[in-house]
């Protein structure tokens, strides 16, 4: 079976390959996936992408006259696909459910104690021979209360990871998960998680009904100074209204693996170019605002379990085993 790989960097080549076999025929291509480099796809069956390209109705119309029949996604979301189209010309979605957990939650925490303990800004002060303590006043997250909004596999661990801190968790989930409600947490409506978070994580998949769920009439009824973190998917904010609310201080503290306009930003190297995107300039000129360029995911585990499943679920297509591959439907 041929596999065209999209978006695809040296990472992905070393982990895919190793879990590959003579059945399988990854070619790698370092393009991100769109109605334009769809042409790429011609004489493949598979084509396996990731969090940015670019799977809309033209996109995969292009796919479906091309010969495929599989969009593997290596990765756990799928908002970027028009599953309505791939359904209409026989193509089929899958993706990887749950490959780290640990990897995005893990993540979550680590934005929050740089954030909280200014490690960003003590890390530069100190190479540049500055040991002043000035403005790198921190707070203890013990005992802080920390408002969890949406508890599947990383929201849970999330939920644990917090409650070993000596953290009181709250949450929000429209699905309780009894795992977490084992742990002693409580659900509450999202309004209680607004009014009375100290932390405010972010877990829940883009949906339209979370598509700016973080907005001028939910900060409005945030505790002031509440540290948001977002790992989750760029538009969960409004960033025009967050950076209003960063100007007046009621959230005191932003982190960010995940940004409303990523796609044109994020996975490539910048360096020698303008940043036209004044929103996530303006962002940048935050001290209480920490941004990573969508890494969550990016721990050997995860690759590892990421590449392992995606071929798992290509082989299980080959072999017509369709009721063992993890498929997406509208
Ligand atoms: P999951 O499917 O296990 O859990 C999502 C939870 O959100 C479910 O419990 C669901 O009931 C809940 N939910 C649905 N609608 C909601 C709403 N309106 N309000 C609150 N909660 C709602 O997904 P998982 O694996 O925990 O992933 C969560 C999200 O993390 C993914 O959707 C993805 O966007 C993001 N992610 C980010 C990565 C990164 O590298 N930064 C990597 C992997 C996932």
């Amino acid at each position: 079976m041929k596999i065209a790989v999209f978006s695809s960097k040296p990472y992905d080549e070393e982990y895919l390959s190793q879990c590959a076999d003579n059945d399988l025929e990854l070619r790698f291509y370092e393009h991100k996936l769109d109605h334009k480099t769809a042409v790429i796809s011609k004489g493949f069956e598979v084509v396996c992408c990731f969090v940015n390209d670019d799977l809309s109705e033209r996109t995969i119309n292009e796919l479906a006259d091309n010969g495929v029949k599989l969009i593997a996604m290596r990765c756990a979301g799928y908002n970027n696909v028009d599953l309505e189209t791939a359904e209409k010309r026989g193509i089929k979605v899958c993706r990887v459910p749950e490959y780290s957990p640990h990897a995005i939650a893990e993540h979550a925490l680590a934005l929050l104690l740089t954030l909280n303990r200014n490690i960003h800004r003590a890390y530069n002060r100190v190479r540049e021979n500055d040991y002043s303590l000035n403005g790198l006043l921190g707070f203890d997250l013990y005992q802080k209360k920390v408002g969890v909004i949406g508890t599947g596999k990383i929201g849970a661990t999330f939920c644990k990871i917090m409650q070993g801190l000596g953290c009181e968790v709250i949450a929000y989930d429209p699905h309780p998960n009894n795992d977490v409600k084992d742990l002693g947490i409580q659900y509450v409506s999202l309004e209680k998680i607004w009014a009375e978070s100290d932390i405010i994580s972010l877990h829940c998949p883009l949906l339209p009904a979370t598509r700016h769920i973080i907005n001028s009439n939910s900060i409005y009824q945030m505790k002031q100074g509440v540290a948001l973190i977002n790992t989750s998917r760029g538009a969960l904010i409004d960033t025009r209204e967050i950076i209003g609310a960063l100007k007046t201080g009621r959230i005191g503290y932003l982190g960010l693996d995940v940004y409303e306009e990523e796609a044109n930003l994020f996975f490539e190297d910048k360096s020698n170019l303008l940043l036209q995107d004044d929103i996530f300039a303006r962002l940048q000129t935050f001290p209480n605002v920490l941004i990573t360029g969508h890494q969550g995911f990016f721990t050997k585990e995860a690759l590892s379990a990421i590449s392992a499943v995606t071929l798992g679920n290509i082989r299980n297509f080959a072999d017509d085993n369709l009721d063992k591959m993890h498929l997406v439907t509208s």
